[in-house]
């Protein structure tokens, strides 16, 4: 995105050298052709000037076209590598999990209790590996997705995360603020994708609280472009690390804490940046946490 961006502005700065050196050229050739031989000297002068800042602006621009080709090639091969992997580990897991639950079944009664027990754990970690492939699964396919821009309307889209989660958990008292309102130009399916993963979080890591609140609702960045947030009481970070909650695998709570396989972010952080926008959070441990994203 910062290439793109980067190569846009070094285009315009091209074509606004050239047309200004083109304008001194025709100027000074102007006023030469009417003087002495010694004033065509600014024109020669001009001329090599504009030929060297467009040769060297042109050599700097195939540089960086070559380089996001290349960096965009590697990236493509990357995640089909990662998704057929993701896609080949699935079958020999599935056979572990089902053979160890096999030799549940035909030989539970006859096994010790330590031995059931070693059994009960290959079966709890190949399922929480299948987890981690699934969730991998998907982040490549956010990437791999084409995209449709349509306009959403998040408020509801939003409640109707929410509804599916008290449906899941109904237990847990939760006040949720949602702002009325609220609209998006962007992938119905990805920015779902986004908030289902940030409300996901709010709703686990505000589970030890007794009174949990979960805010979704609008904001801007510095520059004043609108942005999205959704804030909570809960469990909070340590702001220290707050640019490393992006990375894939990247965790600040331990699974016995609170379960998952730190992926949800990465995925929301995929999203954001194919619309163009960007996102931070803002937290502190034991004083809730609050995720922005913006998606231009
Ligand atoms: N709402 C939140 N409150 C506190 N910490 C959070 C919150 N959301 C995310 N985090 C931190 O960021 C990490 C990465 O989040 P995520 O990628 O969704 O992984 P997971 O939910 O599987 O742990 C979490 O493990 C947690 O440490
Ligand atoms: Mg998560």
């Amino acid at each position: 995105m910062i290439e793109r961006r980067r190569r846009r502005r070094l285009h315009i700065i091209t074509h606004v050298v050239v047309a200004l050196g083109l304008l001194l050229v025709a100027a000074a050739g102007r006023f030469a052709y009417r003087s002495s031989a010694a004033a065509r000297i600014p024109v020669v002068i001009g001329v090599l000037l504009l030929a060297t800042s467009h040769i060297l602006m042109t050599r700097e621009l195939y540089r960086l076209e070559n380089m996001e080709r290349e960096l965009h090639d590697a990236n493509r091969e990357l995640e089909s590598f990662s998704y057929s992997v993701s896609h080949d580990l699935r079958a020999p897991l599935r056979s572990i999990d089902g053979f160890s639950q096999a030799l549940i079944e035909d030989a539970g009664l006859t096994l010790v209790p330590e031995a059931r027990s070693h059994l009960d754990r290959i079966r709890a970690a190949t399922q929480r590996m299948g987890r981690l492939i699934d969730d991998l699964i998907g982040l490549s396919r956010v990437t791999r997705s084409g995209m449709t821009f349509e306009r959403i309307d998040v408020t509801d889209l939003v409640e109707q995360i929410v509804a599916e989660l008290r449906r899941q958990t109904p237990d847990r008292v939760i006040d949720v603020l949602i702002r009325p309102g609220m609209t998006a130009t962007g992938d119905p399916h990805l920015v779902r994708l986004a908030f289902q993963n940030l409300i996901e979080n709010a709703w686990k890591f505000t589970s030890r609280r007794p009174h949990a609140t979960i805010d979704v609702g609008e904001s801007r960045d510095k520059d004043g472009v609108p942005a999205f947030y959704v804030g909570d009481n809960g469990a909070g970070f340590d702001p220290e690390y707050a640019d490393k909650l992006f990375g894939a695998f990247q965790r600040l709570h331990t699974s016995a804490e609170f379960p998952g396989t730190g992926i949800g972010l990465a995925t929301v952080q995929r999203i954001v940046h194919r619309h163009g926008g960007h996102l931070w959070a803002e937290g502190e441990t034991n004083q809730g946490a609050c995720f922005y994203f913006t998606l231009e």
